[in-house]
């Protein structure tokens, strides 16, 4: 028990909350560093993660300040609120002293920016989150040199395993940081920015503009607005309105750590709509362009196993998913093209993630794939790319293991036993009779019922609806059934109903 009449007991509180401060601040950062270098990321539950980075930090800084509360009411040392808050204002020890100082005003600071990231541009919280490192090596200097329990064996002991353990972490943020591409400079001058921007969207800025190949290219967004909320998960989309009219959806390739750095990977299809086209012809470095709020219809789902099967630009959406994954998570990828210059990011891929990466290029291999040999029998399956490799994974993999994003509607037939049927709203309250020639969606809007929809042919996933009651007919390619089942979801653009009724949360 603590005797607060002890005068010696506010001297041993300076001591252990230091100690324990050290401790939580090396913690803090290697935490961090986990979390950057993606070593403890979990697909599961990505956010516990962050949130425990902020607890440790608190308490970190708790520590801290029980450490200058008790050397204010320690007789010993009698120090007054300067001594404790100004560099060089104490007769005691001022250069060590001072070096402790700065470290807690580095803390502030530190923790202030981190409070306040999300209205604050990406380049200032982070530029200022790295203080950490130097914080970690003021307090390992303070302590050593106005500790009073320098040289005694636990001392050593501690001190020993914090720098080494702090170090290590050092380096290795520096290799990861090696690795990372410089930002890049927007040279192009800015489109305008007067389009009007609903409140689920916002205009983005395209800060790189990378070409792979004839057709291929990667872009970055980063959001012209930094008190834009984006918060998304490995699989998500971004919609893009186009400047000549048109909307598309392109999958988000980046990590979820990351949200304000938008990728995507895009296709230029040369096809008749010319989305991608426009894309590639049109966004340069500095371009705006405005964009819906991510969404996301092909979320990960926690499994014990996984495989991901990519082909051509259906890399895009696994790649946010490999960067969602915990280090200790089981998978393997198998990425098919046809040739090399068809595949985005074929050599980062290998190069990060090695033998758990199959390429299997046809033109070099002399064969297509044989699916059914590398289909793995206990994994969940998760496929995006052409119609050919989706529609053959449909073949080869039970529903409930196999989920899927398309690019293209596939053909799909109601099957016609229910041919009229009437939707029950259950918030406006309002019942809609859909005939056998009549389109779901449209008898909605008809109705005065507001829906939200883009591609009207069931593949963007934008008219999503939550179904209360009855049995929907899917017929989009949104994703697989059974994941629209299992979500209560429908796609009314193109899906009709198996039950006379159906109930939908309108
Ligand atoms: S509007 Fe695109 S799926 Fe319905």
């Amino acid at each position: 028990m603590l005797n607060f009449q002890d005068p010696q007991v506010w001297w041993f509180l300076t001591r252990a909350s230091a100690m324990v401060g050290w401790v939580l601040l090396t913690l803090t950062v290697v935490w961090g560093v986990l979390l950057k270098t993606r070593i403890l990321r979990g697909a599961d539950n990505p956010e516990w993660l962050t949130v425990t980075h902020r607890y440790i930090s608190g308490l970190a800084l708790a520590m801290i300040l029980t450490h200058m509360g008790t050397l204010l009411l320690d007789e010993y040392i009698s120090f007054g609120w300067a001594d404790i808050l100004v560099p060089f204002a104490t007769s005691f020890e001022p250069f060590a002293v001072a070096l402790g100082i700065f470290a807690f005003w580095a803390i502030i600071l530190v923790q202030i920016t981190a409070l306040t990231a999300k209205w604050l541009p990406d380049v200032v919280w982070k530029g200022i989150h790295l203080l950490s490192y130097a914080v970690i090596v003021l307090v390992g200097l303070h302590s050593g040199l106005v500790g009073t329990d320098v040289g005694t064996p636990w001392y050593t002991a501690i001190s020993l395993v914090l720098i080494t353990t702090a170090t290590l972490a050092g380096i290795v943020r520096l290799v990861i940081a090696s690795r990372e591409k410089p930002a890049a400079r927007a040279l192009a001058p800015k489109a305008s920015e007067s389009q009007e921007v609903p409140p689920s969207g916002f205009l983005a800025t395209v800060s790189s503009k990378l070409t792979h190949g004839k057709n291929l290219a990667e872009f970055t967004l980063q959001p012209n607005d930094s008190s834009v909320e984006l918060e998304w998960e490995a699989g998500a989309h971004l919609t893009l309105h186009l400047g000549n009219g048109l909307e598309r959806q392109y999958s988000l390739s980046g990590d979820p750590a990351e949200p304000r750095s938008l990728k995507l990977g895009i296709l230029n299809t040369h096809g008749e709509g010319g989305g991608s086209s426009w894309i590639h012809e049109s966004l340069r470095e500095g371009s705006v362009i405005r964009c819906d709020l991510p969404r996301n219809h092909f979320p990960l789902k926690p499994a014990k196993k996984y495989q991901f099967i990519a082909s051509g630009v259906g890399i895009t959406p696994i790649r946010s998913m490999l960067h969602s994954l915990p280090a200790s998570r089981e998978w393997s990828l198998l990425y098919l093209a046809r040739t090399r210059e068809d595949m985005l990011l074929a050599d980062e891929l290998v190069e990060h993630y090695g033998d758990q990466v199959t390429l299997w290029i046809s033109e070099e291999r002399g064969s297509r794939a044989p699916l059914d040999e590398l289909i793995e029998s206990n994994a969940e399956v998760y496929a995006c790319g052409s119609p050919g490799l989706l529609n053959a994974l449909e073949q080869l993999v039970a529903p409930k293991r196999l989920h899927v994003e398309r690019f293209e509607p596939q053909v799909r037939i109601s099957n016609g036993r229910v041919t009229a049927f009437e939707i029950h709203a259950s918030r406006s309250g309002k019942t809609i009779s859909v005939g056998g020639q009549t389109n779901t969606l449209e008898a909605l809007e008809e109705a005065g019922l507001e829906v939200s929809a883009s591609c009207r042919r069931g593949t963007c996933g934008t008219c999503e609806v939550r179904v209360l009651e009855g049995t929907p007919e899917h017929l989009d390619s949104v994703m697989s059934d059974a994941d629209k089942d299992d979500l209560g979801v429908m796609y009314p653009c193109v899906s009709r109903s198996q039950t006379p009724q159906l109930t939908l949360e309108l």
